[in-house]
């Protein structure tokens, strides 16, 4: 079943205001460091306009903050520019995997590998990859009154599937889709709807099925995803995807959207810049992001995406080669 137009425009909104929210801007103010950047060559914009999220299909049943949908555009992009078809997908920070999802689904790899720190997150694929039909069907038979929300939220967990379940529950129904401490359940939703505004059984339960179709091609490990870096590093044949969470230069936007979000992006930077394959890593546009990147000779490029109140801003992608518009 496909989805209203409500439906959509609801959760692209939400893309756009969880995107919004690791992106904060901080000056840094010293001199020597400004005038390096004032004499530095200017990062190429790719594209003038803005994505429009409703022409790109979602298939992730998570509504992910800092997800990627936006991106998907660039990423199909950067997979079909590629002069050969890459053996294998990685992506390292999966959260939604809408990364993973497009390269699979819209056939540019035969496999994507994801990983992810989160035990709930990860739990949740790997029970959306053994019995996409279970949770399927959880999901279309569960009738979401704020009763029976506040059960399965209060109640202990039994099951891998009864986690799985409460995981994707408390994503699409939490503010921004934030399931770190401190993240609250919204109680108004998209137009005073409540709930029901952000949990379309039929649409979720389609998706699950259809991630659950390519089950054979996704493989899902929980872990650190600088391990899988390091495991595929020599991998000519790799096309690799990474989208940490961003904690760096005093920002603090992704301690409050992920449980985990320390990562050394100086040694991920390392990391990327000795891999053998191709790489599009996406960043917040700060200075000392394109120093790291920089510092190694990797190539720059921005693209415009909108806040929640609709001020366009720029993402950084970092990647192996040049990215044309
Ligand atoms: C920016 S989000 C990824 C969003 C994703 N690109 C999407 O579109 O849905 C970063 C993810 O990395 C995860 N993470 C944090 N530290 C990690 C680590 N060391 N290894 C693997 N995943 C990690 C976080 O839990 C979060 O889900």
């Amino acid at each position: 079943m496909t989805r209203t137009g409500a439906e959509e425009s609801a959760e692209n909104q939400s893309v756009n205001v969880s995107s919004s929210n690791g992106n904060g801007r901080k000056q840094d103010g010293e001199v020597g460091q400004r005038a390096e950047r004032e004499s530095a060559p200017a990062i190429p914009v790719l594209s003038d306009k803005v994505v429009n999220v409703a022409s790109v299909p979602q298939r992730s049943p998570l509504r992910y903050p800092g997800g990627k949908t936006w991106l998907v555009p660039e990423i199909r992009k950067f997979l079909k520019r590629l002069d050969h078809r890459p053996e294998v997908f990685v992506e390292p920070f999966a959260g939604g995997g809408i990364a993973s999802l497009t390269a699979v689904m819209d056939d540019y790899v035969d496999r994507a590998v994801l990983c992810e720190k989160d035990p709930y997150v990860s739990n949740l694929w790997r029970c959306m990859l053994d019995d996409a039909e279970e949770l399927a069907r959880r999901v279309e038979c569960f009738a979401a009154t704020p009763e029976n929300v506040r059960a399965v939220i209060a109640d202990a967990e039994v099951s891998d599937m009864d986690a799985a379940f409460r995981t994707l529950l408390w994503n699409r129904i939490s503010r921004g889709g934030i399931m770190a401490k401190g993240a609250s359940i919204m109680k108004q939703g998209e137009n005073g709807r409540g709930i029901s505004s952000r949990w379309y059984a039929d649409t979720l339960a389609a998706r699950i099925r259809t991630i659950g179709s390519y089950a054979a091609r996704l493989d899902f490990f929980e872990g650190d995803g600088m391990s899988l870096i390091e495991l595929c590093k020599d991998r000519h044949s790799a096309a690799f995807f990474i989208d940490p969470p961003y904690t760096a230069a005093g920002k603090r936007a992704g301690k409050r959207l992920y449980t985990y979000n320390e990562i050394d992006h100086e040694a991920l930077f390392e990391r990327m810049s000795n891999v053998q394959g191709v790489f599009m890593m996406t960043y917040d546009e700060t200075p000392d992001v394109i120093e790291m990147a920089r510092r190694r000779g990797l190539h720059l490029a921005k693209v415009p995406m909108k806040s929640t109140h609709h001020a366009i801003m720029y993402e950084l992608l970092i990647t192996s080669h040049e990215l044309t518009p």
